[in-house]
């Protein structure tokens, strides 16, 4: 069977074969396969399924059919909606597990809508690329969703609507505390560009691509455009 490469991933080699998709195992695999295989015996739709481990030694996932918006587009408040009760479904799912250690629930840690699949109405059907999922807070997966999915930065051009758009989210998702989550949303911008920062200047290829692509100013600005307009933000 051909291997067809897959656009849009920036840290892996992704190749699909068939109905299946072919991933370097990431360092946190084995614990991301097991959340995956959760979701499966609760016939959870939203991430793909993992089916083992090919003779390269490369992990196995089901194909999810679909768009993945791997360049920037808006989206409506109604598909935004719909991530956030998507979220939300995964989230219980995983709360009061031992996947969940003694946090709330298992986090995806890297929701954005470069690793969602859409439908053709760019409704989202599944989250991909499940490196980073390990015990966490509900708010930190919201609030990460409230950073990808608005673009929060200085490219919002009506902070004032992304402010409704914002709280539609955290109240499609059940979050009341809008304080705790704009700090969470700055919390990520921070670690984010100081990790890459820090990455890059340890040689580390990949954060060295993005630092040189002006990643680390950008999330920067995307911080200082964030706290300036939080009272709006907030509503
Ligand atoms: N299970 C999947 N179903 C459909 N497409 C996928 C799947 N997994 C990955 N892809 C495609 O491959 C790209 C890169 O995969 P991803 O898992 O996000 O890797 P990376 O860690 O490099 O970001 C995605 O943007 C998507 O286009
Ligand atoms: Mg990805």
């Amino acid at each position: 069977m051909t291997e067809e490469a897959l656009p849009g991933g920036f840290v892996n080699v992704v190749v699909r074969v068939g109905a299946t998709v072919r991933r370097t195992p990431s360092p946190n695999a084995e614990f991301a396969h097991r959340v995956l295989a959760h979701l499966e015996r609760h016939g959870w739709p939203g991430a793909p399924r993992f089916l083992g481990t090919d003779d390269s030694g490369r992990e196995i996932l089901s194909y999810v059919d679909g768009h993945v918006a791997w360049q920037p587009h808006p989206h409506s408040t109604r598909s935004l909606v719909a991530v956030a009760r998507l979220l939300r479904a995964f989230h219980d799912l995983t709360a009061g597990t031992e996947l969940a250690g003694d946090r709330e629930v298992v986090c995806h840690n890297d929701l954005s809508p470069k690793n969602t699949v859409y439908d053709s109405d760019l409704m989202p059907v599944a989250f991909i690329d499940w490196d980073l999922a390990a015990p966490g807070e509900r708010v930190h997966d919201v609030a990460h969703v409230c950073w990808q999915y608005l673009a929060l930065g200085p490219g919002v051009t009506d902070p004032a609507a992304t402010g409704r758009d914002l709280r539609a989210i955290a109240d499609a998702y059940g979050l009341s505390d809008l304080s705790a989550l704009l700090d969470t949303v700055l919390w990520w911008q921070d670690r984010c560009w100081r990790g890459i920062e820090a990455e890059a200047s340890a040689g580390v290829a990949h954060a060295v691509r993005l630092r040189a692509l002006g990643v680390v100013r950008e999330i920067q600005d995307q911080y200082r455009w964030t706290a300036g307009n939080r009272s709006l933000l907030e509503g």
